[in-house]
């Protein structure tokens, strides 16, 4: 495996505001190549408008920042690096894995001559070759979940940022996930930028972490590192450490939000 060294993503100095208010203030960091980047904060900290910003989605107040070298304001260059990982599901039940990947393939221009190879290569990966041929209304929930995967790897992305991809996930499906995230990391050389709420799993795989608590980061060290400096045993108390503050009165936040409709939603 290469060393995790040269950057890959680099900040100076973002910041966003919507209207009078600073979601991120002036933030600075770097993610290095092929390293798993947890990148954690409390409800409302600005994790979200930060991945927005590095992924295009949303204009940025102020900024200097390079993915894989590419200036923000190059979006086509950009794109081209990543993929995002959304929490909705976006496969087509009635289709085959085999077709649900052939049309993903057609509609991001993978080029005609190596799509059924491509497409074979990698079900293989995730262990779906024999399966390629049912409808996905068929598979497992597991199933489904490594068939996305295959889609995301169609684009060949040198980056994957997913936002708390687990958040509605029992521990026992977060656990797949963890894993398959370590194995794309270790296999297919993939930076992970990811966000969650789960310090125990985060703890498990990230190589550095960075906290950020009202827009602005707070710490940014591996996890080892973070403890030492805080004198906490684990990864929740260092977070306890670096952002405590009163609950207080606020708008729902997104995450809330997603908790809330998956409960309503388990509740029928
Ligand atoms: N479109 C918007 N307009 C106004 N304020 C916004 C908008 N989007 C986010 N905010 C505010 O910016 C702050 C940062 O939001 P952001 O979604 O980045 O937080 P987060 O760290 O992802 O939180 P969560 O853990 O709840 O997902 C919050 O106070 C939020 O209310
Ligand atoms: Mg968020």
């Amino acid at each position: 495996m290469p060393t995790k060294s040269d950057n890959i993503i680099e900040i100076k100095n973002l910041k966003k505001k919507y209207g009078d208010f600073e979601a991120v203030k002036w933030i600075t960091f770097d993610v290095k190549k092929w390293e798993i980047f947890g990148f954690l904060g409390p409800n409302g900290a600005g994790k979200s408008t930060t991945i927005k910003i590095l992924t295009t989605m949303i204009d940025k107040t102020s900024w200097n920042v390079k993915v894989d070298w590419n200036d923000l304001s190059n979006q086509h260059a950009v794109r081209n690096t990543f993929w995002i990982v959304f929490q909705e599901s976006s496969l087509d039940d009635e289709l085959t894995g085999w077709e649900n990947m052939y049309f993903h393939a057609m509609l991001y221009w993978v080029k005609n001559n190596q799509i059924n190879s491509e497409i074979e290569h990698l079900m293989k990966f995730v262990e779906l070759r024999e399966f390629k041929d049912k409808v996905v209304k068929q598979y497992s929930w597991w199933m489904k979940r490594r068939l996305e995967v295959a889609r995301w790897l169609l684009h060949h992305p040198k980056i994957l940022f997913l936002d708390e991809p687990t958040v509605w996930l029992d521990p026992q499906s977060r656990i797949h996930i963890w894993d398959y995230l370590k194995k794309l990391n270790e296999e297919q050389w993939l930076t992970i930028f990811i966000t969650t709420h789960y310090m125990d799993e985060v703890e498990k795989v990230a190589d550095r972490i960075a906290i950020i608590d009202h827009g602005e980061i707070q710490a940014i060290w591996t996890i080892d590192e973070l403890k030492k400096q805080t004198k906490k045993k684990t990864l929740d108390d260092v977070f306890l450490e670096l952002t405590w503050r009163d609950i207080r009165e606020e708008l729902v936040s997104e995450s809330e939000w997603i908790r809330a409709r998956v409960q309503a939603k388990r509740r029928g």
